[in-house]
């Protein structure tokens, strides 16, 4: 018999999860809160206690070839930035071809998760279920951790002076639906993320007047990206990925700048980020530099202190008769089922070993998934991730000694500080990190070994976008159809906006992007050999 592993959670990572465990011959029961699977992506018209909210409105920021289980691409006519209902619609059709939803407990709540008294030998857990008010405990021989971290809002109502005073309302974004509410109001948004930005913008089609404030700033990006491709088709690939971390840094560091500054200069609107050359996740937004050119949403510093009915900004402006303030201030992450010492076992620090391993545990039977955030989607990430833990928990994969993953987990603090800055959440580069888990489970494709076999492949994996795909090419969990599926991506993602042909399709050029690429380094070289 197979080892019993409990999942908490049923959203993408939790799927991912399942489907792992069922390929490494583990015993799966996952058990989800709701009725439905999906997590973030079954939209409700109310925030519910302890699941993620989205707006009516929300929209995909990776585009579909870059956001799919590696083994299942969407069908070609899905557009390429998908509405969350057509999302769920597609995470519960995979859900039902794999068979997932008998291993599925709904509307169950994980209560707590304890070691077994046994755990120093055995490595089980005690797992604690609710439901219809019913308590059960069962023992399971692992545990994924799949619960979500767009749960617990921050409301950081205590760094605002005078807010007590305000008078008008105040919410977090998570609990924004929809801008009806909101017509004729003066509305104040906190916080330039994309939830932010999105309310924003919509806001300003009925709202009397917008004002977003921001301490940091931002770099805004369009989904639209060079000659109309998606942004992660072109931006997310291994060259570029090579080419940031192999060029010496105040040339990418200058690169990145010229890059954000293409479609508009971020001084000129406000938004402007303090530190410009940190990798902070930038703001997916087509439209806030229109309406900021229109005057419909303006851009302010941060709030120094709140008054009665307005709000005075650190340059001493002053909105006035404000009616809402929407805090989009982003989440912080917990697991209230879960001892904290387990996952933050150092000065409140998550500590997690390659973002998914708590180090110090006696046996290595538990694996934290969808924690991760990297410019990246999230989807392929979480599958990665469980395929490892699912091969570590039937030891086919072993884990460094608690010392060597601490120095890890060390080493990766700073390198993540030197990149993204002081940040919650746990920030890595997609690339990188993929091909690091692909490495552990012998799924990293084989980039010379291809070139030699297979070049007109080589060369899309190479410099075409490093679709989820790549990662069920080779090695154990490989998928007879991923490289048909990489070699007719661009089929895909044209097919869904070409909808009056009138001549054959376009797709980008690697080479001619390489020699774009590598003529600006060479210009700067010459131009310094010039001076020098
Ligand atoms: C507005 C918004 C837009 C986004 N857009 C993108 C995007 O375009 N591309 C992308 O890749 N990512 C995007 N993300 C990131 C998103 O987090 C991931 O896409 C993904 O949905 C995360 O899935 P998950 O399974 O880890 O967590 P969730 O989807 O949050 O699922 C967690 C599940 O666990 C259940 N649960 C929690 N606690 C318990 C418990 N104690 N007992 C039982 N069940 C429990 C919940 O009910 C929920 O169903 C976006 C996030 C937000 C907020
Ligand atoms: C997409 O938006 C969500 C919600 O703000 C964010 O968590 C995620 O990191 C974004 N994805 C990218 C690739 O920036
Ligand atoms: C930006 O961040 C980097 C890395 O943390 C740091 O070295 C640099 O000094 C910062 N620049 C500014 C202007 O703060």
């Amino acid at each position: 018999m197979g080892k019993r592993v409990a999942i908490v959670g049923a959203g993408v990572s939790g799927l991912a999860s399942i489907r792992s465990c069922l390929e490494e011959g583990l015993e799966p029961t996952c058990f989800e809160r709701s009725n439905d699977v999906g997590g973030l992506w079954k939209f409700s018209d109310q925030a519910e206690e302890g699941r993620a909210s989205i707006y009516q409105s929300v929209f995909t920021n990776s585009s579909k070839e870059m956001m799919c289980f590696p083994d299942f691409p969407y069908p070609d006519d899905y557009p390429n930035y998908m509405h969350h209902s057509k999302l769920q619609e597609y995470i519960k059709t995979f859900a039902q071809k794999n068979n997932l939803f008998r291993y599925i407990q709904f509307e169950t709540l994980v209560s707590s998760i304890k070691k077994c008294p046994s755990f120093t030998l055995t490595g089980q857990w005690e797992v604690v279920s609710e439901k219809d008010g019913k308590q059960e405990t069962t023992i399971f021989d692992a545990v994924m951790i799949c619960s979500g971290h767009h749960v617990y809002p921050n409301l950081p109502t205590d760094s605002f002076p005078g807010l007590d005073k305000f008078q008008g309302h105040y919410l977090h974004s998570r609990e924004y639906k929809g801008p009806d509410a909101f017509r004729g109001k003066n509305v104040l948004v906190i916080g330039l993320g994309n939830s932010g930005t999105d309310i924003a913008v919509e806001l300003s089609r009925l709202a009397s007047r917008v004002i977003i404030s921001t301490r940091s700033g931002s770099w805004v990006m369009s989904r639209v990206w060079d000659n109309g491709y998606p942004w992660d088709m072109v931006y997310v690939t291994r060259f570029a990925t090579f080419l940031r971390t192999t060029l010496p840094s105040f040339v990418s560091d200058w690169l990145y700048v010229q890059k954000m500054n293409t479609w508009f200069k971020h001084e000129n609107y406000g938004l402007m980020p303090l530190n410009g050359t940190l990798r902070k996740e930038p703001v997916f937004n087509d439209e806030l530099p229109s309406r900021i050119l229109c005057g419909a949403v303006s851009i302010k510093p941060g709030v120094k202190t709140f008054t009665e009915t307005s709000a005075i900004f650190e340059d001493d402006t002053v909105f006035e008769a404000i009616d809402y303030v929407i805090f989009a201030t982003g989440y912080g992450y917990a697991y209230p089922f879960l001892d904290d010492i387990i996952i933050k076992s150092r000065n409140n620090e998550v500590t997690l070993f390659k973002g998914i391993f708590p180090p110090l545990l006696e046996k290595p039977t538990m694996a934290v998934i969808g924690l991760v955030q990297s410019l990246g989607a999230a989807i392929p990430t979480a599958d990665l991730q469980a395929r490892w833990a699912a091969k570590v928990f039937t030891n086919s994969c072993t884990l460094p000694t608690k010392n060597k993953m601490m120095n890890d987990i060390d080493e990766k603090m700073g390198k993540k500080l030197k990149w993204f800055g002081q940040s919650q959440t746990l920030q890595t580069d997609y690339v990188s990190y993929m091909d690091e888990l692909g490495s552990f489970i012998g799924a990293k494709p084989n980039i010379p070994w291809l070139f030699l076999t297979d070049p007109q492949l080589a060369l899309e994996v190479y410099f075409g976008p490093c679709s989820p795909y790549q990662f069920r090419l080779m090695g154990p969990g490989k998928w007879e159809g991923a490289r048909n599926a990489i070699m007719t991506q661009w089929d895909r993602t044209v097919k869904a906006t070409r909808t009056r042909a009138v001549s054959a399709a376009q797709r980008p050029q690697p080479f001619y992007n390489l020699l774009k690429v590598l003529s600006i380094p060479v210009l700067l070289l010459t131009a310094f050999l010039a001076f020098y």
